[in-house]
């Protein structure tokens, strides 16, 4: 969809559909009410008529209103005036996506731009309403051979700009909710193939494709070279399966001289769980488990069509955790490239010895800070849910700046504690780790036994396993966290090229 800002005249307004909000107690917003006045009163009679239901993103769709040119109106509840929240905001901008989905239209002009949201001003509107709109029109229907009830999604979004605002700044908004979104959608597409459409080498190819298109360094690591540089926890958790593992790193250069961030993203093509099995019941869903991988590719694509003046370096390993005669086995002591050795008591815990040799390659780059994004643990969506990303860092200034990046994209993460006392938890009387905790805190054990190999670094580790899809007969992967990643990034550049 093409999005865009105008300040056309209310009564030549040709869009397909007009959208505007009301408020509690069968209030207009304000140019619901200059609507109100060209249809001479058409429209709050209507809403005295008691028809729409006053619960935030309820609407009802009104056609041939008098004294307009626009065929069709969307009058949607949104709230208390003033007293609405981003989470109330972000609601209605999905409801309203339902309720659009229905009506087979072209172009749409929302005039919700005059609706007033506790902290977010319109820059903040328009970019979440990208997201949303993005997402509400997302379809994974590649691989179904019938797709001829599939509408066609609108071709324009026009935000209609009230009289008093600035569009300088917006144009920008909207070219990084577009780009934001290009990259959402390229994370989502990736993340919802099945495991055997998205082999580690399939994965390899995708990035292949998009260092071509985006002008990006690659490099591809196989089997040979992952052995020869020792990346002993990557082999042992590709040693049970048959697809070839890989190694892939991806460099965008945007500034001369500037230590780059570097994004490293667990790229678990399929999580049996390996030896330890996991059992049956939702295991399909262990495909979404290289959605950190896919974050990078996506926030890759976000960040070159931005051009953002600024150095990243993106690292993904690639792998099944598959179980079968090589397989590595409970027990089994491994050695890592930082040369820690590891044992390995539970082979479902492998995404951490992935990464491990993920982060400690990441210090050949000098970075600025590191962040990984993983689907690491059951554990972070019995704290957290499916609302915020689990942080837990090593660098406070680092961690604050990832948190206020979330608040900004409202793609949230929250803090866990990385303190010391948890560190014993993870000590074997075998190697120098463990790659299970002893006790609770699963999440925080997984990030002890990642900060074993991160103390050169600044470095945050975001658990993405309950925020990286949706579970159940609507499963999808969310894109996130490129939203929250690409906010970090462009916070770390105000000034990039236009
Ligand atoms: N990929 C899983 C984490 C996961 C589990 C994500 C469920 C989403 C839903 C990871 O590799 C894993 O299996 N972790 C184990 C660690 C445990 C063995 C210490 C877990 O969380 O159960
Ligand atoms: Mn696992
Ligand atoms: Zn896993």
């Amino acid at each position: 969809m093409q999005y865009s800002i105008n300040s056309s005249d209310l009564i030549k307004q040709t869009s397909d559909c007009l959208i505007f909000g009301t408020y509690q107690g069968k209030r207009l917003s304000q140019s619901a009410q200059l609507l109100d006045k060209h249809s001479q009163g058409y429209i709050q009679k209507i809403l005295d008529q008691g028809d729409l239901i006053e619960e935030c993103g309820k609407s009802i769709v009104l056609y041939n209103v008098p004294g307009i040119s626009a065929p069709r109106v969307l009058l949607v509840y949104c709230g208390e005036e003033s007293n609405l929240s981003v989470t109330d905001f972000r609601k209605i901008i999905g409801c309203m996506v339902c309720a659009l989905k229905s009506l087979q239209i072209d172009e749409i002009t929302s005039f919700l731009t005059d609706i007033s949201v506790k902290a977010c001003d319109l820059a903040k509107h328009i970019r979440q309403s990208i997201e949303l709109i993005e997402d509400g029109y997302y379809c994974f229907d590649k691989l179904k051979t019938d797709k001829k009830n599939k509408m066609s999604p609108p071709k324009r979004f026009i935000f209609n700009l009230p009289n008093s605002q600035e569009s300088g700044k917006l144009t920008d908004t909207i070219k990084e909710g577009t780009a934001i979104t290009e990259g959402i959608k390229l994370t989502k597409d990736l993340a919802n193939l099945p495991a055997n459409l998205c082999t580690p080498t399939i994965m390899a190819e995708s990035a292949k494709k998009l260092a071509n298109e985006a002008g990006l360094t690659i490099n591809i690591l196989d089997e040979a070279a992952i052995k020869k540089a020792g990346m002993g926890g990557l082999l042992a958790v590709a040693q049970g399966s048959q697809e070839p593992v890989k190694f892939i790193t991806l460099e965008y250069r945007g500034a001369a001289e500037q230590k780059p961030v570097v994004l490293v993203g667990k790229g678990v093509t399929f999580d049996s769980g390996g030896i330890c099995l996991k059992p049956a019941a939702g295991m399909e869903e262990m495909k979404y488990d290289m959605s950190g991988a896919a974050s990078v590719m996506g926030i890759f694509k976000t960040i070159t069509e931005l051009k953002l003046p600024l150095n990243v370096v993106g690292i993904m390993p690639l792998t099944e955790n598959l179980p079968s005669g090589t397989a590595v086995k409970p027990g089994d002591v491994i050695k890592t490239l930082s040369g820690l050795s590891v044992e390995v008591i539970n082979t479902d815990a492998e995404g951490r010895l992935i990464l491990a040799d993920a982060l400690t390659y990441s210090e050949r780059f000098n970075p600025d800070v590191v962040i990984d994004m993983a689907t690491l643990t059951g554990a972070i969506i019995v704290a957290l849910g499916a609302v915020a990303t689990g942080m837990m860092s090593n660098n406070i200034e680092l961690a604050l700046e990832i948190e206020k990046a979330g608040q900004q994209s409202q793609d949230r993460v929250w803090p866990l504690p990385l303190w010391e006392d948890y560190q014993q938890q993870i000590d074997s009387n075998v190697a120098d780790i463990s790659n299970v905790g002893v006790g609770g805190g699963k999440s925080i054990t997984a990030a002890c036994f990642l900060s074993r190999f991160t103390e050169n670094l600044h470095w945050a580790h975001l658990d993405i396993a309950g925020t990286a899809w949706r579970s159940g007969l609507e499963k999808t992967a969310t894109g996130r966290p490129v939203s929250l990643i690409v906010q970090f990034l462009l916070n770390r550049c105000k000034n990039y090229k236009k």
